[in-house]
């Protein structure tokens, strides 16, 4: 997979390249990269954003600035672009991002993530350029490069390899494997702790039992509590 950022940040990004499931698939074929807009701006002073029309605090993206960022990365109309790759545009009016959605991206052979700063972008950037507009929830950030690395983390540890164990991302909250429910609790050494004992069907090695508990537990904080088939 390759993934593209478009950022006025892009040394946010070295932090998040190092971390070890990062690492692990950046080593077995992933792609990240960094474009910065500045490299790209036909202004002067290496001016990317511009005040409001109408008034208003912050500042806003341009949307000359952006299409030219991304003809110099794709060399090609960014209006076309979007027909045939996922350019998803980070705004906190966005599609909420949820598991579903972080799967169907992980799927894509290729992402485009735009992050915004000020007060975001000029809204023809969104309605042209965009082909996907992405919230990482109901609040506001400073700018998008910490949606991103969400986004990129989200989808990064469902590639192949990038986790250690393959099982790990199958079993874990929201996963099918659990009706798309919240993963159930775990527990490690010490069994007993201060009085606190994990619970008595983990220690058994019934390997029945323990699924059972393990999908009653999640089913009950999903707050269904239906039977078990
Ligand atoms: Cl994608 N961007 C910003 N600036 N704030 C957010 C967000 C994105 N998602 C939630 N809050």
């Amino acid at each position: 997979m390759e993934i593209d950022v478009f950022t006025l940040f892009p040394q946010a990004f070295e932090w998040f390249r190092a971390q070890r499931h990062v690492a692990n698939a950046l080593s077995t074929g992933l792609r990240l990269e960094c474009v910065n807009y500045r490299d790209h701006t036909p202004l002067n002073a290496g001016q990317v954003d511009d005040t409001p029309f109408g008034g208003g605090a912050g500042m806003v993206l341009r949307v000359d600035v952006v299409e030219a960022a991304l003809r110099a990365r794709y060399g090609r109309d960014p209006v076309e672009l979007r027909e045939d790759r996922r350019v998803v545009a980070l705004t906190p009016s966005g599609r909420l991002l949820d598991e579903e959605l972080v799967s169907e991206l992980a799927r894509a052979p290729a992402l485009t993530l735009l992050s915004g700063r000020y007060e975001g972008f000029d809204e023809r950037v969104l309605e042209h350029f965009a082909s996907d507009r992405l919230s990482i929830g109901r609040y506001v950030l400073a700018g998008g490069e910490l949606a991103a690395m969400v986004v990129c983390d989200a989808v990064i540890r469902k590639l192949p390899g990038a986790l250690g164990h393959a099982d790990s991302a199958l079993e874990e909250s929201f996963s099918e494997a659990l009706e798309g429910a919240p993963e159930y609790p775990h527990y490690t050494r010490p069994a007993e702790y201060r009085g606190w004992r994990v619970p008595e069907v983990l220690l058994s090695g019934h390997h029945a039992r323990v699924r059972e508990w393990r999908l009653a537990q999640s089913r009950e904080r999903a707050g269904k509590r239906r039977p078990l088939p």
